[in-house]
């Protein structure tokens, strides 16, 4: 396992730029109080230095086991959906898929995303389990997430989510793809299931935005399948939040957003290639942020 650090300023006071960002103290004020389980004989110092605002190369659930109970406030995730394994001819024959370069096609840098599908149902869960243990009475888990048909019938990812607790799920309402099925109409959706533990609140006047986002894919950005960063930022701002986790992390998007917010990350990636894409990106918008803000203190 590669772990890789990032960022860091000592003072931290401007924004985002790494774990003294609140001083020496990793946890923001709303978050001091709470009871952390550090296990393993892992001190908070150790927990900072390993893992806050870093990129960790690795596999989703391995990594996630070393985190203490309830050590992060917020998740946001989009796992590979398994699109290869599919009934259909969607993605095997180049004709296209979700995104507008469809370079899925060839699955990830590490990853195939063509898991038989009980074994594939298993891992997710196996990593929702992960994420539950992960999260405080009032944290969250934002779970992006494909539904397709498969053999003529919708296949809903209930299998996956069952028994997690779902409060909400919101539609992701984005352009179409290249799905010319005439058995049904056009996908123009995914879903992101909102999965809280019990005090979960959103930020306050939040819950305007409503259930069903409009958000175009991403289309400049080498990763196969990145996020846009304004859908991660609609979720981040509408948190409390300090510290943020995406165990799929890809390029980096969910950490992009949380320096854009002045919040923590942790990101996990199995391939070190998108690992250093999203280490790259990260250094260039710190630098961006830094330019900004002091073009921002010179105006004021
Ligand atoms: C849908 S993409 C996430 C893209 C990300 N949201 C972004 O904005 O760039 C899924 C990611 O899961 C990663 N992945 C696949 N298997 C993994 C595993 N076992 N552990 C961690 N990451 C894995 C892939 O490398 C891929 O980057």
């Amino acid at each position: 396992m590669k772990i890789n650090f990032i960022g860091g300023s000592s003072n931290g006071r401007t924004p985002g730029f790494g774990p003294g960002y609140w001083g020496s103290n990793p946890y923001p004020p709303a978050n001091r109080n709470k009871k952390i389980n550090f296990q393993n004989d892992m001190k908070k110092a150790d927990f900072t230095k390993k893992f806050i605002n870093q990129i960790i190369c690795g596999s989703a659930v391995d990594i996630m086991k070393e985190l203490p109970d309830r050590s992060v406030d917020l998740i946001i995730t989009s796992p590979p959906y398994n699109l290869k394994n599919s009934t259909g001819n969607g993605m095997k024959n180049g004709r296209g898929g979700k995104w507008a370069n469809a370079a899925l096609q060839n699955g990830y840098s590490h990853h195939n995303d063509c898991m038989p599908h009980d074994k594939y149902v298993k891992w997710q869960r196996d990593c929702l389990t992960e994420m539950m243990r992960l999260i405080p009475e009032d944290g969250a888990i934002f779970y992006n997430h494909k539904w397709r048909v498969q053999g003529g019938l919708l296949q809903d990812r209930q299998d996956i989510v069952s028994s997690f607790p779902v409060r909400q799920i919101i539609v992701w309402k984005r352009k179409g793809g290249l799905n010319f099925n005439p058995g049904y109409f056009l996908p123009t959706y995914e879903v992101i299931y909102l999965i809280a533990k019990p005090k979960f609140r959103l930020s306050e006047k939040a819950n305007a935005h409503g259930d069903v986002w409009e958000f175009t894919q991403e289309m400049n950005n080498d990763h196969p399948a990145a996020f846009p960063v304004n859908l991660i930022d609609r979720i981040i701002g509408s948190t409390n939040a300090k510290i943020v986790l995406d165990p799929f992390m890809g390029s980096g998007t969910t950490a992009i957003s949380a320096l854009n917010f002045k919040r923590h990350y942790i990101g996990i990636d199995i391939s070190p290639e998108y690992c250093e894409m999203a280490e790259k990106r990260i250094k260039q918008h710190q630098s961006q942020l830094k330019l900004f803000q002091s073009v921002y203190e010179k105006q004021d």
